[in-house]
């Protein structure tokens, strides 16, 4: 696969100036099952206010939406307007991942003395049903509601006593329970992770466990067993009064320090329990699943031999083309009871964005769906979209010349239960022709059902999620 150009990469990287809802025209056949919202959230605008922004996860956030309906279906994107979002249209940002502009000590208290602190709302990352809402997730205290017509209606609060903080945006569902757990990181001393869960219909979390933390790690994502909580704190920490009191950017007060190790902490769901095991030293954003064996945890994650990843996604560096990290397949075996880590051999797959049949998570998966690329690819954006099987250990691909894709999102066909019984969706870049598509494969075969084109093209996105019947109105 060649290199692209600066302008083709340029392309996916402007960002989308307007908002739109417009019908879709297929190539192919989408199946006559496939019926409901598929939402991806991501960043979608790089300048606001006048000013160009630093780093992609820096970009404002704004959710896309192809809806399938008997009728035909749709695209519809709108971007989200938090506070956060108001503020750089004015001119004045708010802090953000890579950008601190001068605060005064009040908003700089106010990360310590408040449950309202003075940071970014711009909610760029995920999107999550909370207590019958659609809430969109950033890595901070704030999340943003928004409606069936994705029109941001405002704060997500939960009706309870934890103290706000860092968060990962990818709180993992039980399918079982229906629960979402998640941790928050407690500025304010004494300092750790609140490990939470949340019931479904409600917005009152429960506070399984704290885990005191000198510490924090960047954490961008937690997994979990049907009896446990895993958080990997991999070596990569910041102070909790830096976070606070520095004049820095929220990701510049991390130092990777890998004589630490990974901590994983395991918390006991039921009793709260805390074991910490230490593994080598490695840095993810993005644990594929986690399930019980025996006393034993298994745990597959997308791993970095170190956090550069971080840098390698500012814009000037994506637009000079040369090329990301590529996070590689690992599989973790913890055992609490005896504080010990080991590695159990597994394909290295080279895979970022992992998904699986969300109905599996939490239990052993035979399949895993990602997009990556090989070190030979030297393509500046990952480019293909994979399939492993862990059974058979066969890795499918799909690629096409100058197509960039997005995380694939499975969605199981009603009535089926195999984890390959049902399509992928993607939303890909076409760096060629500056426009992305809507892309839809058959997940057992590999091979394309359907594509639409967007009436734009799309940025590198983060996440997304297929609701069935719609979200509830
Ligand atoms: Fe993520």
């Amino acid at each position: 696969m060649p290199i692209l150009s600066r302008s083709e990469i340029a392309c996916g990287l402007r960002g989308i100036d307007h908002e739109t809802d417009v019908p879709l025209t297929w190539s192919g056949s989408p199946p006559e099952w496939l019926v409901g919202d598929y939402v991806h959230n991501g960043p979608g605008r790089f300048v606001a206010g006048g000013r160009q922004v630093s780093h992609l996860f820096d970009g404002l956030g704004m959710l896309n939406r192809v809806r399938f309906a008997p009728g035909g279906a749709t695209y519809r994107n709108r971007f989200l307007r938090g506070r956060s979002w108001r503020h750089a249209e004015q001119g004045r940002p708010d802090r953000g991942f890579s950008f601190d502009p001068p605060r005064s000590l009040l908003a700089k208290l106010s990360i310590l003395v408040t449950k309202d602190p003075e940071v970014t709302d711009n909610c760029l990352v995920n999107t999550v049903e909370y207590a019958g809402r659609q809430v969109a997730l950033t890595e901070t205290a704030w999340h943003l509601a928004y409606d069936d017509e994705l029109n941001t209606t405002g704060h997500f609060r939960f009706n309870d006593d934890l103290w706000p903080g860092m968060t990962p945006a990818h709180p993992v569902r039980d399918p079982s329970t229906g629960e979402c757990l998640n941790v928050v990181f407690k500025l304010k001393p004494p300092n750790g992770y609140q490990v939470w869960s949340l019931a479904p219909g409600t917005d009152r979390r429960r506070l399984i466990a704290m885990v005191p933390v000198r510490h924090p790690s960047y954490l961008h994502s937690i997994a979990a067993t049907p009896t446990r909580i895993v958080i990997p704190a991999w070596p990569l920490v910041g102070t909790p009064l830096h976070f606070a009191l520095r004049d820095r950017p929220f990701i510049h007060n991390f130092r990777w320090e890998p004589q630490r190790g990974t901590l994983f902490h395991v918390v006991d769901r039921a009793s709260g329990a805390i074991r910490t095991v230490q593994g080598p030293p490695w840095f993810a954003f993005h644990p594929v699943n986690a399930f019980d064996r025996g006393d034993e945890i298994v745990l597959d994650c997308c791993v970095y031999s170190d956090p550069a990843i971080i840098k390698h996604l500012s814009l000037s560096r994506m637009i000079r083309g040369n090329g990301l990290p590529s996070g590689h397949l690992r599989r973790f075996v913890l055992d609490p009871a005896r504080d010990h880590c080991a590695e159990e051999p597994i394909p290295g797959l080279a895979c970022e964005f992992p998904r699986i049949d969300e109905r599996v998570v939490m239990r052993s998966n035979r399949l895993i769906y990602a997009i990556g690329e090989e070190p030979t690819d030297r393509t500046a954006l990952p480019g293909r979209l994979r399939r492993l099987d862990l059974v058979s250990r066969q890795v499918r691909d799909w690629q096409q010349a100058g197509s960039y894709p997005n995380e694939p999102i499975f969605v199981p066909r009603p009535g089926g239960s195999a984890e390959d019984d049902g399509v992928i969706l993607s939303l890909v870049l076409d760096a060629r022709r500056r426009r992305s598509y809507l892309l839809i494969l058959d997940a057992a075969n590999w091979t394309e059902c359907a594509r639409a084109d967007l009436p734009h093209a799309l940025p590198l996105l983060f996440h997304g999620r297929f609701c069935p019947l719609g979200p509830p109105r």
